[in-house]
């Protein structure tokens, strides 16, 4: 048996913490996961900690003042915290909790973006935008008279700055994606940053694609808003969170409205709550919020470098392997070589539609992505119906990259390609 690269073999210890990939799949095949950009896979600490919280401490919080109340509380702003921490928030309250990336967009679009955009404004987002970054700004651009601008990628899916200054001028927000889903490229943000600032733009990044897997500081970014899921990020699904610079939260009005994001009401009136508290209405999510502390905790203790180095490693190692089905009709997509882009793969087999090639790599227990990946004007300006796409995080190894070629040589044959 060949020794496994010291990396790979860190990755398949890994492995073992997530009990998914231990359980073979109903065909009693190896699960090799290739789907994380969609969403990760759960080790068992997160499992454990809402196990943990629903067995032994399940309370409403801010609320009660008996203990189980208390620990609660305690747990959930603990879990606030280490989410700043994680991102280098000057300070918990720059953390509001939402449901997903999704969500702390909306937020955002509805309280600043109502107050603060007025005709003859724009919005600039990019050709690469997600939905979710997409559709908010659509009706926030209807609902003010602002203009939506895009800044434009090139055949690659890689940002053309030649214009920037032009579009920006007159933007009252830049709203982008840090990392591609669909292409995995990598916004170069220092740059963009920059120039939206000094055209006098405020700058929200949607962060979904890029803290799951790198190191992403946001004072260092001089980012004003960050978008992130934590679902994405090894935490459960229905749990993600809003960083928003102190000043610009204190200014902007609630969101959703109801309980606990009060300080006071009377019939006729109400004080809200100071941040982040002010944006979080009703009962919260508690678990799945002390859930994604878990996920925290894991990713620091794997170290975010060696979590960026990996995916580098693994993405340079399927782009490699991919070249030997370029015979078979295999176009690989996205900025080229591993390096400036995420650990995202996007490709197409010969005629194959990518939802045939999915299905034919479930049969050997590979999930993959395919469609259009909620990125449908991307793929409308790239002329691609859609693509298929490999995901890669910490679980993942070579291993399974040797089983996506095997996968999609097979592919190949069924539909006699060359
Ligand atoms: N945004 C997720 C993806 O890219 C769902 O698959």
């Amino acid at each position: 048996m060949t020794s496994l690269a010291p990396a790979d073999a860190k990755a398949s210890r890994v492995q073992l913490d997530f009990p998914i990939l231990r359980k073979p799949t109903s065909r009693g095949r190896r699960l090799v996961y290739l789907d994380s950009a969609a969403t990760s896979q759960k080790p068992q600490a997160v499992i454990d900690a809402l196990v943990r919280y629903y067995s032994e401490y399940n309370a409403n919080i801010h609320r009660g003042v008996y203990e189980i109340a208390e620990l609660a509380t305690e747990a959930f702003e603990e879990a606030r915290a280490k989410v700043a921490r994680f991102v280098n928030a000057a300070h918990p309250a720059e953390i509001v909790w939402t449901r997903n990336a999704t969500e702390a967009i909306n937020l955002v679009s509805h309280s600043w973006g109502l107050e603060h955009l007025h005709p003859g404004d724009a919005i600039v987002a990019t050709q690469l935008e997600h939905h979710s970054n997409l559709v908010p700004w659509q009706l926030l651009a209807k609902r003010t008279g602002a203009e939506l601008r895009f800044i434009p990628v090139d055949e690659r899916g890689v940002h053309v700055l030649d214009n920037l200054d032009r579009l920006l001028d007159g933007a009252k927000l830049l709203a982008l994606s840090h990392v591609s889903n669909t292409l995995g490229t990598i916004a170069p943000l220092e740059r963009l940053v920059d120039a939206a600032h000094r055209a006098g733009a405020l700058v929200l990044v949607d962060g979904a694609q890029s803290v799951p897997h790198f190191s992403v500081d946001v004072r260092a970014l001089d980012l004003d808003f960050m978008a992130v899921s934590g679902h994405k990020m090894l935490g459960p699904t229905g749990i993600g969170f809003l960083y928003g610079k102190r000043t610009l939260l204190e200014a902007m009005p609630p969101f959703l409205t109801g309980g606990d994001m009060i300080r006071s009401v009377a019939y006729t009136q109400t004080d809200f709550n100071q941040i982040p508290w002010k944006f979080e209405a009703g009962t919260s999510n508690v678990a799945d919020a002390i859930g994604l502390g878990a996920a925290i905790d894991y990713l620091n203790e794997l170290g975010m470098d060696w979590v960026r180095a990996h995916e580098v490693r693994l993405t340079a190692y399927a782009l490699e392997r991919l070249v030997e089905l370029a015979e078979r009709g295999l176009a690989v997509y996205g900025p080229p070589g591993a390096e400036p882009r995420a650990g995202v793969i996007s490709f197409n087999l010969g005629d194959i539609h990518a939802h045939d090639l999915a299905s034919i790599l479930d049969t050997d227990g590979i999930c993959i992505r395919a469609g259009h990946h909620c990125t449908m004007p991307l793929m409308e300006r790239m002329g691609w119906p859609a693509t298929a796409r490999a995901s890669f995080y910490i679980y993942n190894t070579e291993a399974d990259v040797d089983a996506l070629i095997e996968s999609l040589q097979k592919a190949a044959k069924i539909f006699k390609l060359a």
